[in-house]
């Protein structure tokens, strides 16, 4: 059977728009992040304490964390590089923290210019860091399915990186298929070797929709008892440093599945969709959801 209640994890507001070419005003990143609390959602990251060099949509990271960090009912982590990204973080009032590493050698480089095992010391000393104030950090492994440089990456070695990231004590380890290429053909031989070293109640999947694959991707991880997943508003997102990249699976059509299989997410539709409705207008881009666009039609 599949689980009775998903945690949702929006990442709109980082995923979503760290690869938006203009710049989004401060105040626009934190309306939205209040319209998506006011739809239910208990997670919804909210930035990246990055370098802005590297991500300048993102620049604003502490003007941001410093506006929402008192919403309440709502946990807004935020992704950490290094440990200078851990310090501004908890400066600007996160309370929850994420670090990405990659189950791809090339795409580690591109996008956080170190190698694997490089990316995991550093995780280890944020990580180490985050235990003594008690603040959680989730771990992300990218390219679990494919690299836009390498091709096809081998399940051992999404394996390899996220129970490294378990051993050095993320709560939860987000398994993601950074540039959209999985199907169920290549993501149930990923979970199955990922379930083998991780405890399936501690991952997460987090898909990006290029070929259209998230929702079965997503069916197949709730059918191996998978209940968190990753999703942004709008189906809006990429990764700057994955080309072909294209938006997350939209929130909406996850949350419509969901309450098609009758299971519980708590996150109130309409409420949702008129969050990506105000970001949409604001881009001024049509929804890359299709649930939101049906409901617009009828
Ligand atoms: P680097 O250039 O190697 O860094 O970047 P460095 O340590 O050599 O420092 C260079 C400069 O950056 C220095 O400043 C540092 O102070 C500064 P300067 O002396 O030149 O003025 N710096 C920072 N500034 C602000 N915040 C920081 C920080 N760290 C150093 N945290 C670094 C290395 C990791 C910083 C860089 O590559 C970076 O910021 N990368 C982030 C790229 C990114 O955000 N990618 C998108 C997120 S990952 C993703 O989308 C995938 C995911 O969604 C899952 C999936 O889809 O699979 C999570
Ligand atoms: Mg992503």
């Amino acid at each position: 059977g599949i689980p009775k209640f998903v945690k949702i994890v929006e990442v709109g507001p980082r995923d979503g728009l760290q690869n938006e070419k203009n710049i989004v005003p401060t105040n626009v990143k934190i309306e939205l992040i209040h319209r998506l609390a006011s739809s239910g959602l208990s997670v919804i990251e909210a930035t990246s304490f990055v370098s802005p060099k590297w991500v300048p949509q993102l620049a604003d990271a502490k003007d941001v964390m410093q506006a929402v960090k008192n919403l309440g009912g709502v946990r807004l982590p935020v992704l950490t590089p290094n440990l200078k990204g851990f310090e501004a973080a908890i400066a600007a009032g996160a309370r929850e923290v994420a670090v990405f590493a990659s189950a791809s050698e090339s795409f580690s480089k591109s996008n956080i210019n170190c190698n694997i095992e490089e990316s995991l010391a550093r995780y280890r000393a944020v990580t180490l860091a985050a235990k003594e104030l008690s603040i959680p950090v989730r771990g992300y492994v990218s390219c679990v399915v494919g690299c836009p440089v390498e091709g096809p990456i081998s399940p051992s070695k999404v394996a390899y990186v996220a129970k490294e990231l378990y051993d050095m004590g993320c709560f939860e380890i987000s398994l993601g298929d950074t540039i959209g290429v999985g199907t169920p053909g290549t993501v149930v031989p990923m979970l199955l070797a990922v379930m083998d070293v991780v405890p399936v109640e501690k991952l997460a999947v987090h898909f990006h929709d290029t070929y259209g694959q998230s929702l079965p991707n997503i069916l197949v991880s709730l059918q191996m008892g998978i209940s968190a997943v990753d999703s942004s508003v709008s189906g809006l997102g990429g990764c700057p440093y994955a080309k072909g990249a294209s938006g997350n699976v939209a929130t909406e059509d996850v949350v419509y599945m969901l309450n098609g299989l009758g299971v519980k997410t708590n996150v109130d539709l309409g409420k949702l969709m008129s969050a990506g409705d105000f970001i949409g207008k604001h881009l001024s881009r049509p929804s890359g959801s299709k649930t939101a666009v049906a409901f617009c039609r009828v």
